[in-house]
């Protein structure tokens, strides 16, 4: 009989395509971004991120609460200081507000395991990821700054860092500096194979840190590469990173898959802000079903081979893959 070969058997109904899906959601998989501002009593909506906040540490310890109670098992905190200069000094300062707010978290909720995003560009006045002279982000004197930064988040007692700054050679000089500091069991997220996206333009409203000249080109990588991306990961692992991660996801999931196959460490992918804001803002003119279309964006993350995905739709997602 004509056809043998009837794919269509293994999708007549819910209960068969649930036991032949090949990928499955899990809140385990989730990352929640947080940013936090200094000040008390402060929660002001991103306007194009909606439904994500800057927060004061009282408010930023409420909302990882409510993460935490619908089982997602971790954070990641972005700093915007009041006080910003050319050195980014606020970014190692041990009462610096994201070092508080590791501190409040882990106090209030010590399950929560607490990444910290270890960068610059929060804390300079030029909004560079690193140190600048004559208009060039300059490599080697950012190291020394990044592994302050990232020990004092340590000190603060943050589980983990993640830099996303992209210079050569941090994650093996924040390895060093974490392990003479006594730190030698807090692991290394970095962000490996990290773009210079456009994606990541509702982000710089919610964290403050547009470069006030030029862009992140000369750092961050060429979103036609493929091949390169492969080089960077292999490079961090070498240092001494413990996960990497592809940055953006959805524009970025050959790179997701490519990394996948090639290496063996835990591979995270982030959902940035940009993707976030395009979901919303169709969701909201009714041009999309907007849950599902997050659903399916973020199983799309996992299905290319994320083994964690940071989203700031994580604690919608969490509530839809409880029901
Ligand atoms: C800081 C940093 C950025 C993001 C995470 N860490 C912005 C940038 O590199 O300009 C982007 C996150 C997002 O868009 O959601 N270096």
């Amino acid at each position: 009989m004509f056809p043998v070969h009837r794919p269509r058997r293994l999708r007549k109904n819910p209960v068969i395509r649930r036991m032949v899906r090949e990928t499955s959601l899990s809140v385990d998989d989730f990352i929640y971004p947080l940013f936090v501002v200094e000040g008390k009593g402060i929660k002001k909506e991103i306007s194009s991120m909606p439904g994500c906040f800057q927060e004061s540490i009282d408010e930023v310890v409420k909302n990882a609460k409510e993460a935490y109670s619908l089982g997602i098992p971790a954070v990641l905190l972005f700093g915007i200081p009041e006080h910003k200069d050319e050195v980014g000094s606020s970014a190692y300062d041990e009462h610096g507000v994201v070092q508080e707010a590791v501190k409040a978290i882990k106090d209030a909720i010590p399950e929560l395991y607490v990444i910290t995003d270890v960068c610059l560009c929060e804390y300079t006045s030029h909004g560079h990821c690193g140190i600048v002279e004559k208009g060039d982000v300059l490599n080697d004197p950012t190291l020394e700054l990044l592994s302050k930064e990232a020990v004092s988040h340590a000190k603060a007692g943050a589980d983990m860092v993640a830099p996303s700054d992209m210079m050569d050679g941090r994650v093996e000089a924040i390895r060093l500096a974490l392990d003479e500091e006594g730190f030698s069991e807090v692991p290394i997220m970095s962000y490996a194979a990290k773009y210079a996206s456009s994606f990541y333009g509702p982000f710089r409203e919610a964290a403050e840190s547009t470069p006030q000249f030029g862009d992140r080109r000369s750092y961050q990588m060429d979103p036609p590469n493929r091949r390169e991306a492969l080089k960077e990961v292999a490079l961090d692992i070498e240092e001494g990173a413990d996960i990497v991660m592809v940055k953006p996801a959805l524009s970025y999931l050959d790179i997701i898959s490519d990394v996948r196959e090639s290496f063996d460490v835990p591979v995270a992918a982030y959902n940035v802000s940009g993707e976030y804001s395009l979901v919303k803002a169709a969701g909201r003119l009714g041009w999309i079903d907007e849950q599902r279309v997050m659903m399916e964006i973020l199983t799309s993350i996992k299905r290319a081979g994320a083994d964690l995905i940071l989203t700031y739709h994580a604690k919608e997602a969490a509530k839809l893959l409880s029901k």
